[in-house]
């Protein structure tokens, strides 16, 4: 295994080096020239990743994350998933500070983790109402058929922008182009501000709204998280209450997307689920969603070659026909869904797999650099360099130690 002390000192130049001060506020960009702004699940990463070694800016980079939370209208509570500090966003969003979608919800996770290595019950009563509102925006706004499911409405809210899974909720052609499936994210936020985010409208006239099994898993291990959070501020009926809400999700997702050996996000008004397959389904385990089970045939698939190449876990098999490992959110590996995976390994006890896992993902680094995603056999790196959440590593490290 890689040599702690090393790779936190690697770890924690490369935040530094992407911090932005923003008085009152301070965040981490997700890289340098491409990533100016803040997003919100990176955020939550970084939160992660600063635990390890600087737990003051760990916890006010989630305080700055909900900075920018909506306070009044039908989206009152959302937390969007961009804060443009210097403005900038005007022309996409209507808005110039903020975007008007959100990104999988990891804030209380963040908040948990930083906790455990710098207990601060001031800073948890601080974001605690924040989360609050969030989880209840997604409940009131997104759950249109409370079914305890909530819908994305825009690819960029799972945070895998231009997986094939969602190219046909998209409407693009079979295998579209780059070029054709970015013109058309873009073109989707035109049609959300028309339809003012509505889910039921949008999906009514057939624009994309998905219920995706790894952001709602992501989403029961955020209501687990909050419940804890609830209990440490010695709220103990509004604890229950949040834990109640993450089986609930849970339940949803064993009973209504789980077929098989497969879990299936769902699209549109019929819930059809989408067949292509990803690694979405292993970031299942995450949110304790799978029965002991499911969970070991997702571990045996885990293992198959074309989703443990030379350089795990690839977001798409490397044997499906829409592969393509030097294509943006099309088979590459990112480490954020590696570090996803490797902590659900451990929460169904797979710790040898977990930490095969997180030596491959250091290996990586190692060959390549702090890169955005990399090509699952050859390890090449791509995209925005030096790239924040790929110090993710160092939390899989230390905690396997
Ligand atoms: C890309 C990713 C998204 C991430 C953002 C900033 O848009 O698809 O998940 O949050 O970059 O790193």
């Amino acid at each position: 295994m890689g040599d702690v002390q090393a790779w936190l000192v690697k770890a924690r130049a490369l935040l530094e080096s992407n911090q932005v001060n923003v008085a009152p506020y301070r965040y981490t960009r997700p890289a340098p020239s491409r990533y100016e702004h803040q997003w919100l699940w990176d955020s939550c990463f970084h939160a992660i990743i600063y635990r390890h070694f600087d737990p003051r800016m760990a916890c006010d980079e989630l305080l700055s994350v909900v900075a920018k939370q909506v306070q009044s209208g039908p989206d009152a509570g959302m937390i969007p998933h961009m804060t443009y500090w210097r403005g900038g966003g005007g022309e996409l969003w209507g808005d110039d500070t903020r975007s008007i979608i959100t990104q999988p919800p990891l804030i209380a996770i963040a908040a948990q983790r930083v906790y455990e290595k710098h207990p601060d019950n001031a800073f948890l009563a601080r974001l605690y109402p924040s989360i609050c509102a969030y989880h209840q925006w997604f409940d009131r706004r997104r759950d249109t058929d409370n079914d305890d499911l909530v819908c994305i409405i825009h690819p960029w809210e799972s945070g895998w922008d231009a997986s094939p899974r969602w190219d046909r909720p998209m409407g693009l052609s079979e295998n579209p182009s780059d070029e054709e499936a970015r013109e058309a994210r873009k073109n989707l936020v035109a049609i959300l501000r028309q339809y003012d985010n509505d889910p039921q409208r949008l999906m009514d006239n057939g624009y994309f709204c998905v219920e995706s099994a790894d952001f709602n898993a992501i989403r029961a291990a955020d209501l687990e998280s909050l419940g804890w959070m609830a209990e440490t501020l010695g709220k103990t009926d509004e604890s229950s209450q949040w834990r109640q809400k993450a089986r609930r999700v849970q339940e949803a997702i064993r009973q209504k997307m789980t077929f098989g050996e497969r879990v299936y996000d769902l699209a549109g008004p019929d819930e059809t689920a989408i067949a292509e397959p990803t690694a979405g389904e292993f970031v299942t385990l995450f949110g304790g969603v799978p029965s002991a089970e499911t969970a070991q045939a997702l571990v045996e698939r885990l293992q198959l070659p074309a989703n443990w190449p030379r350089f795990p876990v690839p977001t798409s098999p490397t044997t499906a026909s829409l592969f393509r490992g030097n294509r943006y959110w099309r088979g590459n590996v990112w480490l954020n869904v590696n570090w996803l995976i490797w902590s659900g390994l451990r929460r169904y006890g797979y710790y040898q797999l977990a930490q095969m896992l997180t030596e491959r993902s250091l290996a990586l680094v190692e060959l390549s650099g702090w890169h955005e995603y990399f090509h699952p056999d050859t390890g090449e790196g791509y995209g925005s360099f030096p790239h924040s959440w790929s110090a993710l590593v160092l939390d899989m490290l230390i905690v396997d130690t």
